[in-house]
């Protein structure tokens, strides 16, 4: 039964709150139509790729692809007990994480469809450490919310999706991606798809953030729990980058290990201090 409905008691909506700002970002930003995105120029560019080129693009693709795939079918639980809680404004930003969620499967799809032509399968290039995260750790860590809904499932939860599959992974991988492609003039439309997608990215790892700040701050004896998954979770996803640059003797388009790494351990580091921080109380959540 419900007792009370927010929007009509006296408190409203809070429109203050930091998701409540998200949520009008997304609507704002989020609502971009990958059918728009132009892959005229990327199909030229693809024929005249060499083997060992192609093999580097349909590898990344393929590792995002399967990727957005697996957060846009593994986010409803977390969804679930944020609305069991009667967090609305949360609820309200979630909406639009899960229909981003499926439209970054569906431009990643429509890449592979539309300028690779990709009709094989392409679970080969998930090696072992990207096998272990998104066939395994992610959606064990979402699933187990389905039938425990306490704060620490919640945080573990929330740490392998928005933390190391998002803050790690994601943005590493598609910085990285987004690099490489520029600095050889190549894929004019994967580039503008890219820069939109790591644009929503941006949001849900700022809410994951949030949320476990949040987290923190309710309960300090969690932080050392989501520290604890952290540093496990971030060897696998080491492994998945050495895994990619193991798979060739030279790497193509002189992509470097750097491109991958520099990036994300500064963003990476940038989070971690915010969540200290809400050990003494501190929610900070500027710059996100
Ligand atoms: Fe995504
Ligand atoms: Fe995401």
């Amino acid at each position: 039964m419900n007792e009370i409905y927010k929007t009509t008691s006296e408190t409203g909506l809070d429109k203050e709150s930091f998701p409540f700002k998200l949520y009008q970002k997304a609507k704002k930003f989020g609502i971009w139509n990958p059918e728009e995105i132009d892959f005229t120029k990327d199909k030229t560019d693809w024929i005249n790729l060499n083997e060992k080129e192609k093999d580097v693009i349909l590898r990344l693709t393929a590792m995002f692809q399967a990727g957005e795939e697996s957060v846009t079918e593994h986010i409803l639980p977390l969804i679930s007990v944020i609305a069991k809680r009667k967090e609305l404004e949360e609820e309200m930003y979630l909406t639009t994480f899960l229909f981003e969620e499926a439209k970054h499967t569906e431009f990643f799809r429509k890449f592979l469809d539309d300028v690779t032509e990709s009709k094989f399968d392409l679970t080969k290039y998930h090696t072992e450490n990207y096998r272990t995260l998104f066939y395994e750790e992610l959606p064990n860590a979402m699933n187990n919310l389905l039938t425990d809904d306490s704060d620490e499932a919640l945080v573990i939860a929330s740490t392998t999706y928005n933390m190391i599959v998002e803050g790690i992974l994601a943005e590493t991988g598609y910085h990285a991606y987004f690099t490489m492609l520029k600095r050889n003039g190549i894929m004019e439309g994967m580039q503008n798809g890219i820069t939109l997608l790591k644009r929503d990215e941006s949001r849900h790892i700022a809410y994951g953030v949030y949320l476990l700040a949040k987290s923190i701050k309710n309960d300090p004896s969690l932080f050392e729990k989501i520290e604890e998954r952290m540093n496990s979770l971030f060897l696998i996803a080491m492994g998945i980058i050495s895994e990619i640059f193991e798979s060739y003797d030279e790497m193509p388009f002189g992509l470097k290990m750097e491109d991958f790494t520099d990036f994300a351990l500064d963003q990476f580091n940038k989070r971690f201090e915010k969540l200290e921080r809400a050990k003494s109380g501190i929610i900070d959540m500027t710059e996100d």
